[in-house]
C-alpha cells in the first residue's frame, strides 16, 4: 500500500514536470500492468462468471429439435437456427436479418421475391442464457423470474422460468421473421394457417403452433420426457420455449475466455498488448466500461451511440429505427440501444444494431470520434443490397447526433496502436471453445424438414 501511494506522488511529480502528459506512464519505476489492471477492473463489477447448472437432457433434447425445426415457421421454411446458426457462431453473419420466403444460410442467404429485411441485426444465442436484465436491442422483453414485461402484456402464460424462456414465445408471432403473410402458402403449396390470426392474437398463434407439433408422435414422446408431470392437455407453447432456452443455456454458454482465467488470478492468461488494451477499455482514457461493465461487459445499460442508421426500420420512426426511444415514445431515449455484452465479440461481426460496421477496427475508428465517424461514414463498406438503405441524409445525421450520449462527445484521441491494443483485449474475451459450434446442428428433426438449406 505504501508504495503505491508514493509511485502515485512521483507519477504526479513527473507529470508536472512534463506538462500535461496524461495517463503515459512515465520512465523510472514502472507501475506493474497487473496490479494497475486489477485495481481499475475493480470499479466496474468485473467478475468470473462460474458454471451453469446442468439442465435436465430431455428438455435440452427437445429444444435442439425445436431450435432446428422449421415446422415452427409460418411456411415451414425458417428455423431459429437459420438466423442463429452454430455456423456463424448463433448468429447469421447478416447485417440485417433475412426471414421467412428467403433462401440460403449465413452470410450469402438472400431475401425472396417482395420480401423485405429485419430491421436490425441478428445478436448472438452465445451466453443468452447468463440472465441479462433486457433482451432485444430495445430491451422490449425485460425482467427476471420474478416478473417479465413483454409485448405480450397479461397474455404471457404463466411458469416460464427465464426472460429467455420469455422471449422465445416471440420469434413465432413476428410475420416477417417466421410467422409469414396473410395468403401466404407454405413450402409445399398448403395454406399457412399461423398468418391468419391477428397480431395480438398471441394466444392464438401460440396454441395453433402446438397443433403443429403435437400432430408429430416424436414430439409427443419428447415432449412427455422433457415434462413427465404435465398431461398431453396442459402442454402450451410455453413449454416448447422453455425448452427452448434450456438448450440455449446448456449449449452456447461459453465463458472460459482467457480474460476470465485472468479474473481468476493467472496473470499469464492476456498478453501484454491485451492488458495495455484492458486498460484503456476499463480506464478513462477509452472509457468502454462505463456502458460495457459488470460480468457480461455489457447488457444492463442503453444509450445513442450515433451509429449510422441503416434499413428499413420501424414502427412509428421508419424507416429510421429510434431504438428504445420507439419503445416508450420518448425523447430521451431516441436513437438508443442496447449496449450489448462484449462478450465473444470477436465471433459475431457485423456489428451494432443494424451491423453498420464490419469489423472491430471500424467499431473502434467510430468511437474514437463519433460525431465526424457518424458524418463520414462509407455506405460502401455494405452489401451492394443495403447501400441504398443508409439515411446518411443532413437531417438523420443531425436528429441522430443531437441526441448523442455525453460520454461519447470528446473525441477519444486513440492512435492506431491503441485501437490495435483494444481489439487485442475484445479478442481476449472470445471462449476458444466458442470458435466452432458446428457440433450442435443435428443431424435431422422431428417433423422431417431439411436443417441445412
Ligand atoms: C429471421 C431471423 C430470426 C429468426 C428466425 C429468429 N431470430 Fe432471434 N433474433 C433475430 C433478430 C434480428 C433479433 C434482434 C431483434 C431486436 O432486437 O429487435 C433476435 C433476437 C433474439 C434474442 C435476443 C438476444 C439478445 O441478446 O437480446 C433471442 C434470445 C432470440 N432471438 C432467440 C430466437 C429463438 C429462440 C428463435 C426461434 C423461436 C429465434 N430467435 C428466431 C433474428 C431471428
Ligand atoms: C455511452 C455508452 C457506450 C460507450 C462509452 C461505449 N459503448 Fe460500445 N456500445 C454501446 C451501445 C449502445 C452499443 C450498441 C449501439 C447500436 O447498436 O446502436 C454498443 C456496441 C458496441 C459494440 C458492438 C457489439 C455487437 O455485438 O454488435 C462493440 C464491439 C463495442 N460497443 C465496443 C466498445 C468499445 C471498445 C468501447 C470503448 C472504446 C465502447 N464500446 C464504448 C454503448 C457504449
Amino acid at each position: 500500500m505504501m508504495t503505491r501511494i508514493v509511485g502515485t506522488a512521483y507519477l504526479g511529480l513527473l507529470v508536472l514536470a512534463t506538462g500535461c502528459d496524461g495517463w503515459k506512464t512515465p520512465s523510472g519505476p514502472p507501475a506493474s500492468l497487473d496490479a494497475d489492471l486489477r485495481q481499475s477492473l475493480g470499479r466496474w463489477g468485473v467478475v468470473p462468471i462460474g458454471p451453469t447448472p446442468a439442465q435436465p437432457q430431455a428438455l435440452v433434447d427437445l429444444g435442439q429439435a425445436l431450435m432446428f425445426d422449421k415446422v415452427l415457421s409460418g411456411n415451414r421454411d425458417i428455423a431459429c437456427a437459420t438466423c442463429h446458426d452454430p455456423v456463424s457462431h448463433a448468429t447469421d453473419g447478416l447485417a440485417l436479418s433475412i426471414g421467412t420466403g428467403g433462401s440460403g444460410l449465413g452470410p450469402s442467404r438472400t431475401l425472396g421475391p417482395g420480401r423485405q429485411f429485419i430491421p436490425r441485426n441478428a445478436p448472438t444465442l452465445v451466453n443468452a442464457g447468463l440472465g441479462s436484465f433486457y433482451l432485444f436491442w430495445d430491451g422490449r422483453v425485460s425482467g427476471n423470474r420474478f416478473g417479465f414485461q413483454t409485448p405480450a402484456g397479461t397474455a404471457l402464460p404463466s411458469g416460464l422460468p427465464s426472460l429467455l424462456a420469455a422471449q422465445a414465445m416471440f420469434p413465432v408471432m413476428n410475420r416477417e421473421e417466421m410467422r409469414g403473410a396473410r395468403g401466404d402458402s407454405d413450402r409445399f403449396g398448403n395454406p399457412n394457417e399461423l398468418a391468419d390470426f391477428g397480431d395480438s392474437d398471441f394466444v392464438s398463434v401460440w396454441q395453433a403452433v402446438m397443433r403443429r407439433l403435437l400432430a408429430i408422435p416424436e414430439y409427443v414422446s419428447k415432449f412427455n420426457a422433457a415434462f413427465p408431470q404435465t398431461s398431453a392437455g396442459e402442454l402450451g407453447f410455453q413449454h416448447a420455449a422453455t425448452a427452448i432456452a434450456a438448450f440455449e443455456t446448456q449449449a452456447l454458454t461459453r465463458t472460459n475466455s482467457p480474460f476470465d482465467r485472468y479474473l481468476l488470478h493467472d496473470d499469464a492468461a492476456l498478453t501484454s498488448e491485451q492488458k495495455r488494451g484492458a486498460l484503456l477499455f476499463f480506464g478513462d482514457k477509452a472509457r468502454c466500461a462505463s456502458c460495457h461493465g459488470g460480468p457480461l461487459l455489457g447488457g444492463g445499460d442503453f444509450a445513442n451511440a450515433a451509429v449510422p442508421q441503416l434499413g428499413p426500420g420501424t414502427g412509428a420512426g421508419a424507416p429510421l429505427d429510434f431504438g428504445r426511444g420507439e419503445l416508450f415514445n420518448q425523447e430521451f431515449y431516441r436513437f438508443a440501444f442496447r449496449a450489448t455484452s462484449l462478450r465473444n465479440v470477436e465471433l459475431t461481426a457485423p456489428y451494432m444494431h443494424d451491423g453498420a460496421f464490419s469489423t472491430l477496427e471500424a467499431v473502434l475508428h467510430h468511437y474514437n470520434d463519433v460525431p465526424r465517424a457518424l458524418r463520414e461514414y462509407d455506405a460502401s463498406q455494405l452489401p451492394p443490397a443495403l447501400q441504398p438503405m443508409y439515411h446518411g441524409d443532413a437531417a438523420t445525421i443531425s436528429a441522430v447526433l443531437t441526441n448523442l450520449d455525453g460520454r461519447l462527445l470528446a473525441p477519444l484521441d486513440l492512435s492506431e496502436v491503441e485501437i490495435q491494443e483494444l481489439v487485442a483485449f475484445l479478442k481476449a474475451l472470445t471462449d476458444p471453445s466458442a470458435r466452432d459450434l458446428t457440433a450442435l446442428i443435428p443431424a435431422r428433426v422431428p417433423s422431417g424438414l431439411p436443417v441445412r438449406e
